[in-house]
């Protein structure tokens, strides 16, 4: 069952007024990074090569229930990294694909970088485990399988060498998540070396609920 879609226009001024509140604070920069919101008809998505800081409300692209684009500018070249997130997660109403730069630099690590449950909304926001898939071009729709099969183990993927993507039951949900996990991967920066408490699986449990 898919969550209810919300108004139309609403979600459009959302999309930008969040994607400039990710750009102003340097989540994202230049024209990386895209947003998708479920609709009552398919979807809505940020187009291709834009800014998420200078996003037009009246210039989104529409796509229908089966991803085909309908309407407005063309659609970023990510939609299968998208379609990916929201068939794995059918409650998921939007998703936050970033290139933040501390995720990004996890992503480049040469073991699968693994972020520790520091912090309880680590684990509220983004789950128990938060996986990494291989390196696949930027568009490539040979991610789906992989990212697909990611997106079932929590909300929140690395791309190795790219970035993350993030799904959420609202687009609050998923910018949220998206700054939680790009802030936890400063954590792991900030510490590395040091002797940290990690969350135990009893401290873990009780906030997974
Ligand atoms: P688009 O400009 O096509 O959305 O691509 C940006 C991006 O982040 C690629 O990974």
């Amino acid at each position: 069952m898919t969550p209810p879609a919300e108004n139309e226009p609403a979600l459009r001024e959302r999309i930008v007024a969040l994607g400039a509140s990710l750009f102003d604070r340097g989540f994202s920069v230049g024209s990386a990074g895209n947003i998708s919101v479920r609709t009552q008809d398919g979807f809505l998505m940020t187009p291709t090569n834009s800014s998420l800081g200078r996003l037009d409300p009246e210039a989104l692209s529409v796509l229908d229930p089966q991803w085909v684009h309908t309407a407005g500018p063309k659609p970023s070249k990510e939609v299968v990294m998208h379609q990916a997130m929201y068939q794995a997660r059918p409650q998921a109403a939007a998703v936050v694909h970033l290139h933040s730069t501390y995720v990004t630099a996890l992503s480049c690590l040469e073991t699968e970088p693994a972020i520790p449950p520091l912090t309880p909304y680590f684990i509220m926001r983004l789950g128990r485990d938060v996986p990494t898939v291989p390196y696949y071009k930027p568009g490539s729709p040979a991610v789906l399988a992989d990212l697909q099969a990611a997106g079932e183990r929590g909300p929140a993927v690395i791309l190795a060498n790219h970035g993350s993507i993030v799904a959420g039951g609202s687009l609050e949900d998923a910018v949220n998540a998206a700054e939680e996990l790009e802030v936890s991967a400063q954590l792991a920066f900030l510490l590395e070396g040091r002797a940290t408490r990690p969350l135990n699986q009893e401290q873990i449990q009780d906030l997974l609920g």
